[in-house]
């Protein structure tokens, strides 16, 4: 079943793809001529200092040998484009529209007083020594700073690596380790419903045994008291308070790294996944003014994190590029209680709202109630990203909070993708509830078999990408070589995405999860080899297998089968306690099973297509195990499974 898109969506559109024939008419010309879209693209959206005239230089084809680059020849300081060029015809217009944890404790900042906050911002990392091509890991909850701290960074040259406020001190040190960070930028405590995060406190115990970090900048959220550790702790207020709000930007390359972000893969340590400037700027910047189609006069709301690509990509670079309003929202969707998003939505007259689907089911768990209460007329485009929605969830968002007079676009991209890549477009897309639609202009998505060969027309397969777009990642960070393993030799000539993903005959993608090791909960991407780490670390576990299996509201929960060593017992609670701290806070097993062995192969590889079946509660379905080590140890594993 398609939904129209509804006709006050449609009409006065900004975006020119206002329908499907201009969508068709824009997608084409990207395919036959790429470097000639996205010149085109580039030069109407960002603001250059010395435009570039080379598009795409090397290709798929070429990874191996280095990362590809976009606009090579260009310069540009990417905070010219979101904040100097506005000042003359935006200047008093609200850039940061900040909701702090209480309701209703709002800050309005404009784009002058944020191009005056981040020039400030940039002095003061320049006095406390941070150079250009320089590592700064930010840490902190969602505050404005969070914001001016990550475009100071761009604004010298620095690469900023922004850490979640809820990894732990273990992961938080692996980070700053692995970019050899000089400078960590952190508050004192964050605020979550009403809870406090103790950020300052997890930055000291991550530093013991960290020495590239000369300096922690902090800034102060709280009255609580925080350790000090002199000559190396700096005040917020101290140093941007007391800085110049003058700040000649310099322009830089167009493929100079502009951020690192650490995200989870099939196995190993997280990865630190290199996005550059030019290129990522163009395609955040265009995604947003068109998938969401944004009118002068939004108010955009996107209630993510900056601690994840959604932040950066559609809360600070995108919108801010744009000359946008965007929200910064500090607390969580159930504080004070389950109305605080529809709350937002009336006090702020907010036009387009963005949040991931395990948000709304638990939302829509809550009743209708909390909406029903609020005036929400002001919304006109709905977005979900972060795993498949099920149809119940869009259905309850289209017509309890969007009335039937939204459209809904079901944004899929990635970490890597650096911006929407498949997705509606908010005037032109009919809509259908589960399916993230057609890919964006540029991008070439194909499906195909374990084998590489492309799946033609409607089908299911690997969902990969053919071609190369502006704001995809370049590389891994220090591990050029990882990248191209991770991403370009399961189908050779292609980006393989990880997910699985069917087309209809309507040319529609409906993602079907990922199909390797990685987990999605709660929006939370994590590595089953980062639960397994953590759990093996317990001195009474011998070994261990995590898999996913469906969770009502988290997506997907986690299972663990944990094999006690010989004469031991497990504690469980020891087995959660290690996920925390090594991980952190979001990293909870739901189920655990103590079992005697793992199914493995007679190679010792462990079978985990049976152990996912098993937590899906089919493990009838398992089909032939006679060619495992110990078939027996299926028997008693299904038995005692947690289902
Ligand atoms: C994975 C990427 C993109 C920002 C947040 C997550 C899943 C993402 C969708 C969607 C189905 C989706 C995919 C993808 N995913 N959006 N609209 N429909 N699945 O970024 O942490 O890099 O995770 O999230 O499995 O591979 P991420």
């Amino acid at each position: 079943m398609k939904y129209e898109v509804p006709a006050r969506v449609r009409e006065s559109a900004a975006t020119p793809i206002r329908d499907l024939d201009r969508y068709r008419e824009a997608a084409a010309q990207a395919v036959h001529d790429p470097d000639g879209f996205w010149l085109d693209v580039t030069r109407a959206r960002v603001a250059w200092s010395k435009e570039p005239t080379e598009g795409l230089v090397g290709g798929f084809d070429t990874i191996k040998r280095g990362p590809l680059s976009w606009f090579g020849d260009g310069e540009l300081n990417v905070t010219v484009s979101c904040l100097d060029r506005h000042l003359a015809s935006r200047g008093d217009k609200v850039a940061i529209l900040w909701e702090g944890d209480e309701p209703g404790d709002v800050r309005k900042i404009t784009y002058r007083e944020l191009h005056a906050e981040v020039c400030k911002a940039a002095n003061a990392l320049t006095e406390l020594g941070l150079k250009r091509g320089e590592r700064a890991i930010i840490y902190m909850g969602m505050v404005p700073e969070a914001a001016i701290a990550m475009l100071a960074c761009a604004r010298i040259g620095a690469v900023h690596s922004v850490v979640f406020g809820g990894f732990s001190a273990e992961a938080l040190r692996d980070r700053i380790r692995d970019c050899g960070a000089e400078i960590v930028i952190t508050q004192d405590v964050g605020l979550r419903g009403s809870k406090h995060i103790p950020l300052k406190r997890t930055t000291d115990e991550a530093l013991e045994g960290s020495p590239s970090v000369k300096k922690v900048l902090v800034y102060k959220r709280s009255d609580v008291e925080v350790p000090w550790n002199e000559g190396r702790d700096v005040w917020w207020h101290d140093a941007v308070g007391g800085a110049s709000a003058e700040h000649e930007p310099h322009a830089f390359e167009a493929e100079h790294p502009l951020f690192v972000l650490y995200t989870s893969g099939s196995t190993g340590r997280p990865k630190g996944v290199v996005h550059t400037s030019g290129g990522y700027l163009t395609y955040t910047s265009y995604t947003h003014a068109t998938v969401f189609d944004l009118r002068e006069d939004d108010v955009y709301a996107c209630v993510a994190d900056v601690g994840w690509i959604t932040g950066h990509s559609y809360i600070v670079y995108g919108p801010l590029a744009n000359g946008a309003t965007t929200l910064m929202f500090e607390s969580i969707p159930t504080y004070p209680d389950a109305g605080r998003y529809w709350d937002m939505v009336e006090r702020h007259k907010i036009t387009i709202f963005y949040t991931a689907p395990t948000a709304i089911r638990a939302l829509a768990a809550q009743g209708d109630a909390h909406v029903d209460k609020r005036d929400l007329s002001s919304l006109r485009v709905l977005g979900t990203v972060g795993e498949p929605i099920n149809p119940e969830a869009w259905e309850w968002y289209y017509d309890v909070v969007g009335k039937g007079r939204c459209n809904i676009v079901d944004t899929w991209w990635q970490t890597e993708t650096g911006g929407i890549a498949i997705s509606p477009i908010a005037p032109a897309t009919p809509t259908a509830p589960g399916s993230a639609t057609l890919p964006m202009p540029g991008i070439q998505p194909s499906l195909r078999t374990p084998e590489g060969a492309v799946i033609r027309g409607p089908g299911q397969g690997l969902l990969c990408i053919d071609h190369p777009w502006p704001g995809q990642a370049r590389t891994v960070w220090g591990d050029h070589d990882r990248f191209v393993a991770t991403y370009f030799s399961t189908i050779e000539g292609a980006y393989f995405t990880g997910d699985g993903c069917r087309r209809d005959a309507d040319g529609y993608h409906w993602i079907t999860g990922r199909v390797d090791d990685v987990l999605n909960v709660s929006g939370h991407r994590m590595g089953t080899a980062e639960f397994e780490a953590a759990i093996v670390s317990v001195d009474s576990v011998a070994e261990a297998a995590v898999v996913g299996y469906p969770h009502d509201l988290k997506g997907q929960g986690v299972y663990a089968y944990v094999v006690a060593q010989e004469g031991e017992t497990v504690d469980l609670t020891e087995l959660n306690q290690a996920c925390r701290s090594q991980i952190g806070a979001h990293a909870k097993l739901d189920k655990i099973q103590v079992v005697p062995g793992l199914p493995k192969t007679r190679s010792g590889k462990v079978m985990r297509r049976i152990l996912r079946k098993i937590a899906e509660g089919r493990g009838d379905e398992l089909g032939d195990t006679s060619t495992l080590a110990d078939p027996g140890v299926v028997d008693v594993i299904r038995e005692g499974a947690l289902v």
